[in-house]
């Protein structure tokens, strides 16, 4: 897919067949997060890659949203240290935010779909993960073929008017 239909396809999508995401693809999205920016080329992230149907089952409940989980072919979670302070903390949200639509933005340019999901409950998230003390599981990425329809470019996406969020040289 070209970069341009791969960001107008992608969208959240929170029911998957069972195609399986294979290892190769699952590399592909890894790497695209790999190589996202970061604040001072920082790269707080670690991804956990879960495909076992028993434990994304139980990753499935860290969240009222993260239902999907369950039913994904593949969830990476994405782990990283506690920061040291606030400045870091909006830090490594943005990054995040960076490495997410990297990795979602490679999906759906391999048609493989992708659902973001929250986590709250940080201990059943490290019991299910195993990563290490000083760390959290900040958000998940379910991914899978999407059980409704092939992802394709969006005509007309649910956001705001272009005219509402774009401002020329000034407000
Ligand atoms: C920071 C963030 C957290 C989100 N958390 C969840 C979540 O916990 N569960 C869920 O089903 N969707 C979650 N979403 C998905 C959003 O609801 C979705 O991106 C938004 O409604 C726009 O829809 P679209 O992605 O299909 O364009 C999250 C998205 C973001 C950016």
């Amino acid at each position: 897919m070209e970069t341009w239909d791969a960001i107008r396809a992608r969208r959240n999508v929170r029911q998957y067949t069972d195609q399986p995401v294979t290892r190769a693809e699952l590399e592909r999205i890894l790497e695209a997060g790999r190589r996202a920016p970061s604040s001072t080329n920082w790269q707080p992230w670690h991804f956990v890659v879960v495909t076992d149907r028993q434990q994304l089952g139980e990753l499935a409940t860290v969240w009222r949203g993260a239902g999907h989980v369950a039913a994904s072919a593949a969830t990476i979670a994405l782990v990283a240290a506690d920061p040291e302070d606030d400045a870091h903390a909006r830090l490594l949200q943005y990054d995040l935010g960076q490495a997410t639509a990297y990795m979602m933005l490679a999906g759906a340019d391999l048609g493989i779909s992708s659902g973001h999901a929250a986590v709250s409950d940080q201990g059943e998230a490290k019991r299910v993960l195993g990563f290490p003390e000083g760390y959290s599981c900040l958000y998940l990425i379910a991914l899978g073929h999407p059980a409704d329809r092939p992802l394709r470019p969006i005509e007309h996406p649910d956001r705001r008017r272009f005219e509402d969020v774009v401002h020329w040289d000034r407000w």
